[in-house]
């Protein structure tokens, strides 16, 4: 949700919070603010709105020093507003605070706080902590590292916050309780840097360690010094992240959105290369392995995710009913722990996250923990909870997505959902050698079709300009390319909002029908697919309702041609991987339509990249 960053070194700490923020953005972009401190005390400057009132602020009223903290707000407890916005001061001006997550008995801490004397300036729930630490602080004569940890005892739900204090000034503490939000260490050349994600600090280092839940750190600028929340000290690893900070910029693109449209080939290809022996037919994974007998007794896979992350999952029944016969249910993760669901037992709990860090699939995990399953993830971001938490993962090969619509990550999941669905077919005997060895080579050509696909991007938006005034439009999609109708919809939704619902085209009858007219533009998704025939009927239908048409169907299909008055055209993609191809041209016409109305496309209203509270 929201983007925390933190820095202790000889530079100046304002310029690297404000980077490190402009890369943390599309976490949350209600306010930002940052804290430094001066060598005197604690200079805090905030603003509400996005990033760029910030830097507008800071070039107004410069601070400078060589240590501090700042911060990128999502509104969950109190509006946008300056008061609201992070760091949030203790009432001795003496303890700075930043904090993701939400503190669950905040009204309680509040109450007991008030009736101590402590007068609160936000409505945020982020101020208690600033005050029960300064409780400690003050009335108990503690050094700052003590007396957080003696406030984080009374937080109850998940949080991850950074502290700064003017008593200290050569150190930040830091801690993550629960799985809201992780915390990233970054060591550097006689410098330290704290963030939520990696995006912030990459520039800087690659050599990170992450907090897991329960821990805290000490954070100088020679190191840091992981404790526990008793505040026994803890041995952790540093780890090397491959990933290059190039790839967190825009670049030649207008938006993130686009340029991570584009990387889509590259990402197929990353996500394909090193997993495939085409020689062998076989697939293999480096991080999630199973026996054969394993495999051959799971009784029922649970995909669980969210968003777009929940439509890849549907996809995914697909691959893992019919390549690996698994029954396979596909359940929104906020709905998971609170369906008592009946896990068999060998069951297997797939959690799919672009972020690892979105809080109802942790939940969900946790859950299917509980339940005795065993725990795959498909993550993209590395050192994530998810990935952490996950008995075996697929580790998405796409860099890092930064636009808050998802799109390479969607696509490349697609391909490992393939993948896993081989793997577990070979291990399961439930596919010929032969079989397996067509399904490869299918895969193999993706990339290739992708490419060619994007190609067209201007036939899209010149298509999408014909819809820009669409007040509402209907996603229509049915068998494996129903998820494609759902996440069509979606990104219209997010980016470009348009109230568009995807529907099962086959259920239209049974109601939505009567809602078109000539202002309802119907989408079908219609390329070569076992359910083809029944989708251009669809198109026949809604046309005798008088609404406009548009199809996404394959090269040299005249049915598709003279049916609907627009069709985004797409190459003949073998049909188990049509889903793949299908997508862009709905992603790019979201793109479009959003850019034509002048929104802002890498930062909707009212979303986050990654949700870290329920
Ligand atoms: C948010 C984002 C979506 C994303 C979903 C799941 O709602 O706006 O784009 O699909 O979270 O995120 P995850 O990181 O778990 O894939």
């Amino acid at each position: 949700m929201c983007g925390i960053v933190g820095y202790v070194g000889s530079r100046d700490a304002a310029p690297i919070l404000l980077n490190g923020l402009r890369r943390l953005e599309y976490r949350g972009y209600d306010s930002a603010g940052i804290a430094v401190f001066d060598g005197q005390r604690i200079q805090i400057r905030r603003a509400v709105g996005k990033l760029q009132g910030l830097i507008d602020q800071v070039a107004r009223e410069p601070v400078h020093g060589h240590i501090g903290i700042g911060h990128t707000r999502w509104a969950t407890h109190g509006e946008p507003s300056v008061r609201n916005a992070h760091p949030h001061l203790s009432q001795n001006g003496q303890v700075v605070v930043v904090h993701n997550g939400i503190v669950e008995n905040f009204l309680a801490l509040k109450d007991e706080l008030q009736a101590e004397g402590f007068t609160f300036r936000s409505d945020t729930d982020t101020e208690v902590i600033v005050h029960l630490i300064e409780r400690y602080l003050e009335g108990h004569g503690m050094g700052i590292v003590e007396a957080t940890r003696r406030a984080l005892k009374h937080l109850r739900g998940s949080n991850a916050i950074v502290v700064l204090a003017a008593t200290e000034p050569d150190k930040l503490v830091t801690a993550r309780l629960g799985n809201a939000g992780g915390i990233t260490l970054g060591f550097g050349q006689d410098e330290m840097f704290v963030a939520s994600d990696l995006p912030a600090i990459l520039e800087h280092t690659r050599q990170v360690a992450f907090l897991e839940p329960g821990q805290m750190a000490v954070v100088t600028r020679e190191g840091a010094q992981v404790l526990s929340l008793d505040g026994e000290p803890i041995p952790y690893e540093i780890t090397t992240v491959p990933w290059d900070p190039v790839a967190a910029e825009k670049g030649e693109y207008r938006h993130f959105m686009l340029k991570e449209i584009h990387e889509q080939v590259r990402g197929l290809t990353d996500t394909i290369a090193g997993r495939i022996e085409p020689s062998a037919a076989r697939v293999r994974f480096l991080h999630l392995e199973a026996t054969p007998e394993f495999a051959r007794r799971i009784p029922k896979i649970f995909i669980t995710a969210c968003g777009t992350a929940y439509h890849s999952g549907l996809v995914g029944k697909f691959y893992f009913e019919r390549l690996a016969r698994i029954p396979t249910e596909v359940v929104i993760a906020s709905e998971f722990r609170y369906m008592d669901p009946i896990v068999p037992e060998g069951a297997v709990v797939l959690a799919i996250s672009q972020s690892g860090e979105t809080a109802d699939t942790l939940a969900a995990m946790e859950e299917g923990r509980r339940k005795g399953a065993t725990l795959w993830a498909i993550v993209n971001v590395i050192g994530s909870q998810a990935m952490r938490m996950a008995d075996g993962y697929i580790s998405m090969q796409v860099g890092p997505e930064i636009s808050v619509a998802s799109t390479k990550a969607y696509t490349a999941t697609l391909a490992d959902l393939y993948m896993l669905a081989l793997y577990l077919a070979e291990l399961r005997g439930t596919l010929s050698e032969a079989q397996r060895r067509q399904l490869i080579q299918d895969l193999l050509t993706l990339p290739d079709l992708v490419g060619e696909t994007l190609q067209r991007e201007d036939q899209y938006a010149a298509i999408a300009r014909r819809f820009v005034r669409a007040q509402n439009m209907f996603y229509l999609g049915r068998g494996i390319n129903m998820p494609t109708a759902y996440e069509g919809a979606l990104k219209l939704k997010e980016i470009a909002y348009v109230h568009a619902e995807g529907y099962p085209a086959g259920e239209m009858k049974h109601g939505p029908i009567a809602l078109l007219d000539e202002n309802f533009p119907v989408l079908a998704l219609a390329p070569r697919d076992p359910w083809y025939e029944k989708m251009i009927s669809q198109v026949e239908q809604s046309r005798a309702r008088g609404a406009p048409t548009l199809a996404v169907a394959t090269d040299g299909d005249d049915r598709a041609a003279s049916l609907a008055d627009a069709v985004l055209w797409v190459p003949e993609t073998p049909w188990l991987l049509s889903p793949v191809t299908s997508v862009i041209p709905l992603q790019l016409f979201a793109y479009h339509i959003a850019t034509e109305r002048g929104l802002d496309v890498d930062q909707p209203r009212n979303l986050a990249k990654s949700v870290t509270v329920e």
